[in-house]
């Protein structure tokens, strides 16, 4: 107890010492620990960094031995080994995948998602597809497991040419971008005065495709295409519509004739060779469409705007090659029964004699002018009960009509030949004019109408109408150029030297 006693202070402080230095070791235990935890882990970055970098591939098949795959990288072709841990069926030709330590495929990454846009042409079989570059070079890719039952002709493909496939279709279809695909809704009967054109249209378009038989029997290939040409506002782009809708009633199934509207000037394009292949392209959408035996026009409108005549000197390198592109797609066109193409145009001498003849639109439509009878039968279209009229249709048609074909000189023309000829206004009277003059009349009737005399449209209304109408015609040619009165007057042969616009007597 003494002793302890006088060792008692020591003792306590060796005992602290003791434990202190004992907390201290611990610290430096765990100090240690951490610092080689860091080192292992550093150690193993070290490692990782020493390691070769992952490459990826395009898969491309599967090799005839089990767990081996051709793929395609680095620009080449190779066989290599597939990693246990992949699932077979996790891969598919096209997917992008990655390589590990010595060429093994670690991990299956989807598809592509950058690359090269080019354009389907035709799809071909074993999932194959001709596709065109920005250059229209043609290059045969591979399409990937997504796109060969999406893609179509005309569709903007992404693909990886240099391994030869497409992936992905992306939403910017050139076809779309050119033309119209709908079944319009103008029918024979919104079309007045030109019952001998449609009977024509008739014979030559629809029979074919009602007897098909028929026409085999006696070996009679069914026309190609027609061209509806004549004055403006007469009714060409109305009776190509109507074309089609009546071959969409014609089937009967509920299915529908296929109508290409090709926008004409927005198929121009400066770049050599591009309006050459947008025409193609459009023949193409034609036979994909055509492949389900319906029938398919390819309706050009305003055609002299692109198939001028050869060597006319308008703009040199476009005739010479998009003419002859024009030719060998209607040409190409002649195994398949159903497509039909359909030409429009007010400038008819501009077009390549080429394209007009037999076996090509070789069926020529001229729309003409209305006379006084087909004027009164447009009007009829427009003039019908269902609107408030002051009198019958009949009465109102009649009053505007004669107002219409009222003499009114308009212009004199000095012929070659030392005669002049007179040009009335109702000379110019096309469908398009018909359909504003009665436009103006039901404006007048509602300006009358809120004006407190609820008459409904009067004959008064459509006299003054025709009137207005005429004073502001925009078919009047240009008296500068004397050959273009002969031209829009439908008055072929005799050259015009000179025109002189009258005075109005009537004002
Ligand atoms: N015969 C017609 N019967 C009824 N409406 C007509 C007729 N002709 C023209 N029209 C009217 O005039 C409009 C223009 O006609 P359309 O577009 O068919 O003329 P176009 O002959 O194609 O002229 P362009 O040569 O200028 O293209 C039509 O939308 C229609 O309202
Ligand atoms: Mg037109």
């Amino acid at each position: 107890m003494i002793e302890d006693d006088a060792f008692g202070p020591e003792l306590r402080q060796l005992k602290r010492d003791n434990q202190e230095l004992g907390a201290r070791n611990k610290k430096l235990a765990e100090l240690l620990k951490s610092s080689r935890d860091k080192l292992n882990s550093l150690y193993g970055q070290v490692e990782a960094l020493a390691e070769p970098a992952s490459t990826y591939g395009i898969y491309l098949a599967p090799a005839p031995r089990g767990m081996e795959a051709e793929i395609y990288t680095s620009g080449r072709q190779m066989r290599v080994k597939i990693a246990p841990t992949i699932a077979p069926d996790a891969l598919a030709p096209g997917m992008l995948v990655r390589l590990g330590d010595g060429t093994v495929i670690v991990e299956a990454c989807g598809y592509e998602t950058t690359g090269q846009l080019v354009t389907l042409i035709e799809k071909i079989d074993g999932g194959r597809a001709v596709v065109a570059d920005t250059q229209g070079t043609e290059h045969l890719v591979q399409l990937a497991q997504p796109l060969v039952d999406q893609a179509r002709a005309g569709d903007t493909v992404l693909a990886d040419l240099k391994s030869g496939f497409a992936f992905e279709r992306i939403a910017k279809t050139e076809v779309n971008q050119l033309s119209l695909e709908e079944v319009p809704d103008v029918t024979y009967d919104d079309i007045g005065g030109l019952s001998s054109q449609i009977d024509t249209i008739k014979d030559s378009v629809e029979l074919p495709f009602a007897y098909p038989e028929l026409y085999r029997d006696y070996q009679l290939a069914p026309p190609k295409g027609l061209l509806l040409y004549g004055p403006p506002g007469c009714g060409k782009t109305l009776i190509a519509k109507a074309v089609a809708n009546s071959l969409s009633q014609r089937i009967g199934d509920g299915g529908q004739a296929h109508f290409i509207n090709v926008k004409g000037p927005e198929l121009l394009n400066k770049f050599v060779g591009e309006t050459e292949r947008r025409i193609r392209l459009i023949f193409e959408r034609a036979r994909e469409l055509a492949s389900d035996g319906r029938p398919v026009i390819v309706f050009f409108d305003e055609m002299e705007s692109i198939f001028r005549t050869r060597g006319s000197g308008v703009s040199s390198d476009m005739e010479t090659t998009v003419v002859p592109q024009l030719l060998t797609e209607i040409d190409g066109v002649e195994g398949i029964a159903n497509v039909i193409v359909i030409g429009a145009t007010n400038r008819e001498e501009l077009i390549d004699p080429a394209i007009l003849r037999p076996g090509r639109l070789d069926i020529k439509i001229r729309v003409s002018r209305p006379n006084r009878e087909e004027a009164a039968d447009i009007f009829s279209r427009y003039i019908t009960p269902d609107i408030p009229l002051a009198d019958t249709p009949e009465a109102l048609i009649a009053a505007a009509v004669d107002a219409m074909f009222a003499p009114r000189p308009f212009v004199e023309l000095s012929l070659v030949d030392g005669s002049t000829e007179t040009l009335h206004y109702h000379d110019f009277t096309s469908g398009a004019m018909i359909a504003n003059v009665v436009d103006r009349a039901k404006k007048l009737a509602i300006k009358d109408h809120i004006a407190g005399a609820a008459s409904g449209v009067t004959a008064d209304h459509l006299r003054a109408a025709v009137r207005a109408e005429q004073d502001e015609s925009e078919d009047m040619p240009n008296t500068a150029n004397p050959d273009e009165w002969a031209r829009i007057t439908g008055r072929h042969g005799k050259r015009v030297i000179a025109a002189e616009v009258l005075t109005d007597p009537v004002q």
